[in-house]
């Protein structure tokens, strides 16, 4: 532990030396985030980053699961441990009964004392493609990227951000925050924009996905899910319903209603699991933004996305 120690004292060094800016996100403006090549971040959150891609190394037969914040991680997380396990466990012996699914898939980050159960699965978590550890990208390993429609997003990053503060911050002034691309991983489009691109490029080793893609068909989207990582649902698990029976199981009223994610804290991000189930809807935005609010995300998301073909 003590080679890291002195590896994060360098990293924290480094991290005082880039750009910052003052904000709120956190309910307080005594800590500024940090932009590291493009991206804004709490200083805790860079260190993890920085250290990853001086240390961190991927194997090949690796899948990593990587999303913005609150784009669906713990769900996704779910759906794919669930489907690269589905012959080790079943609904009555998963992990995920005891677990909340980010303590079920190995960390990318800083060594951790946790014990995960042995899959292919690396939680990349919210790292932006282009700071992902080279080793990621040289050794060939597939990638699972799963995104949010903008307004969805920036609600719930509010929620949770909100939920972690002591002071709050407004929902206006997180608004504007956001639309400047200074939110928790932001720019939050270029975060989408980055994935998009390698899954256009290397469409075998990275797969785009969309919450409400996954929440509209989900039985389609896990077959894609499965299929891409390398465990294809046989015709005789379609004809058993496995997919159907995964798809309840990780659906947001079971995980949610388990005594873990009521009760229970992430071993991980030492966060309360209740915090990563909230509604689970498509289009809550319209309960909290104004018109002028939906057309200001709405025009910066069609002038960013549009044009490289991305549309939600
Ligand atoms: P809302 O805040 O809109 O409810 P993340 O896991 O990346 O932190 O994202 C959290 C968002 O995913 C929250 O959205 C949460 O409610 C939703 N979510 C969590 N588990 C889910 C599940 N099993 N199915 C659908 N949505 C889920």
């Amino acid at each position: 532990m003590e080679s890291h120690e002195g590896d994060l004292q360098l990293i924290r060094e480094k991290i005082k030396t880039l750009p910052s800016k003052a904000n709120r996100w956190n309910g307080r403006s005594d800590m500024p985030f940090y932009q590291f090549q493009g991206f804004w971040y709490k200083p805790f959150l860079l260190e993890s980053i920085m250290w990853q891609q001086d240390h961190f190394v991927a194997h090949p037969s690796d899948i990593v699961l990587a999303t913005p914040q609150k784009g669906g991680t713990t769900w996704l997380n779910a759906l794919a441990f669930a489907t690269v396990t589905r012959n080790q466990f079943n609904g009555s012996t998963s992990p995920l009964l005891t677990n909340v699914s980010h303590d079920c898939v190995r960390p990318l980050g800083l060594p951790s004392p946790r014990e995960v159960p042995k899959t292919p699965l690396l939680g990349a978590v919210h790292t932006p493609y282009v700071s992902l550890p080279k080793s990621i990208l040289a050794s060939g390993c597939k990638i699972v990227y799963m995104c949010r429609e903008p307004k969805d997003l920036f609600v719930s990053q509010w929620h949770f951000q909100r939920s972690l503060s002591v002071e709050k911050v407004s929902l206006e002034e997180a608004f504007q925050l956001f639309c400047e691309g200074l939110s928790p991983y932001g720019p939050y489009w270029e975060h989408v924009l980055g994935y998009w691109k390698a899954s256009l490029e290397r469409p075998n080793e990275v797969l785009f996905l969309k919450y409400e893609d996954m929440k509209r068909s989900t039985a389609d989207q896990v077959k894609k899910l499965a299929e891409f990582m390398g465990c294809p649902f046989s015709p005789e698990e379609e004809t058993e319903g496995k997919v159907k029976i995964l798809v309840d199981f990780c659906s947001f009223d079971n995980l949610r209603n388990l005594e873990v994610n009521k009760t229970g804290h992430s071993k991980e991000f030492k966060v309360s699991n209740k915090l990563y189930y909230r509604k689970g809807d498509i289009g809550d935005w319209k309960n909290h933004l104004t018109r002028e609010m939906q057309e200001r995300i709405d025009q910066i998301t069609e002038e960013k996305f549009t044009s490289c073909g991305l549309t939600f």
